[in-house]
């Protein structure tokens, strides 16, 4: 049995690109019983940048409910919000007074941040440091993280590393898995699906609001609807072809290319196609929607089973220290 741990950004819903690319892949791996896996709502890192108490827990609310719907088994995985495990932020002061700030400085992610944002505080610069807390409290062997996390993992073994030379072996060091999206899931202007670029489709909107983003966001060119249609230069059709079923997929492409098939329709064959395929995610997620102290629930069942693990490590850690 692997330990493996992971956690997630609560930047507010996620979309089609999100799931599709991350969420899906991520549950797939959480959800094999060979794994002990941990996932949790990294809603403090958030408090670098979030700053509207109201948004922090809207933000967690619905990143929570996305994975749930989404197929996340809180039975077999332990899933928690960060801030509900305190364990957490101890264990990060003490990686902090054991961590040169002259390495810290080097961190990519700083220096990328800082250079964006107009609120560059101290959290932002300690944020590796409540990372390799989050994953040495809990032991964790393997962290699923994208290529841009990989110098966050590199810190946090070195931090682990250097307290185990002098006190033993307190630590577990953790190897990354690289996760790349494994599809590259395209937006309705046909560019890589982004918040930033306003291009998402969000599969939890009502479908009236699906209709609306398919039809006025995606630009097709204004061939008659007798002549024949390029599908592989169609945003419609690629996002068709990337959710429908190869024989479906293949109508449309024959469709297009005999004439006598709009752009209309085809939209209309997509939006049917993004309503039908996450029917059971959207229902799930209204059901969580209306009942939103189930996801409560299950996030403080997550947190009182991530709490005893990190207990534990933190018991390890002050005694070593000099602080039992
Ligand atoms: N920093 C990660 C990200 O931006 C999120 C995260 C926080 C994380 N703590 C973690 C990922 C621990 C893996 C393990 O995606």
């Amino acid at each position: 049995m692997s330990r493996i741990l992971t956690g997630v950004q609560s930047t507010g819903r996620p979309h089609l690109g999100n799931i599709l690319g991350a969420i899906v892949p991520a549950i797939e791996l959480a959800n094999k019983p060979e794994n002990d896996s941990f996932l949790f709502i990294a809603d403090l890192h958030s408090l670098t940048q979030v700053k509207e108490p109201k948004f922090l827990k809207e933000n967690t609310f619905q990143v929570a409910a996305t994975w749930l719907a989404c197929g996340l088994n809180p039975h077999s995985t332990t899933f928690y919000r960060q801030s509900d495990v305190p364990q957490c932020t101890e264990l990060a002061w003490y990686l902090n007074c054991y961590f040169p700030y002259q390495r810290l400085k080097l961190a990519h992610s700083f220096k990328d941040k800082s250079d964006r944002l107009e609120d560059v505080n101290s959290g932002l610069f300690a944020y590796p440091m409540l990372m390799a807390a989050d994953i040495l409290l809990y032991d964790a062997e393997f962290v699923p993280v994208g290529k841009d996390q990989l110098q966050h993992l590199e810190m946090t073994r070195d931090v682990a590393a250097r307290i185990n030379h002098k006190y033993g072996d307190i630590f577990k060091l953790p190897e990354a898995i690289i996760q790349e999206n494994t599809q590259l899931i395209m937006g309705t202007d046909g560019e890589k699906m982004s918040k930033s670029r306003n291009n998402t489709i969000d599969i939890f909107e009502s479908e009236k609001q699906i209709k609306n983003t398919i039809n006025k966001n995606i630009t097709t060119d204004n061939t008659p609807l007798e002549n024949p249609k390029d599908p592989n230069s169609s945003t419609v059709f690629k996002l068709f072809d990337l959710l429908a079923s190869t024989k479906n997929s293949n109508a449309m492409r024959d469709s297009l290319l005999a004439g006598g098939y709009g752009w209309g329709h085809a939209k209309k064959e997509l939006i049917e196609e993004i309503i039908n395929k996450f029917s059971v995610q959207r229902q799930k997620f209204e059901h969580y929607q209306n009942n939103p102290s189930e996801v409560e629930e299950i996030l403080q069942n997550g947190a009182l089973k991530a709490q005893k693990v990190a207990q534990k490590t933190l018991d390890r850690v002050r005694k070593n220290l000099g602080y039992n």
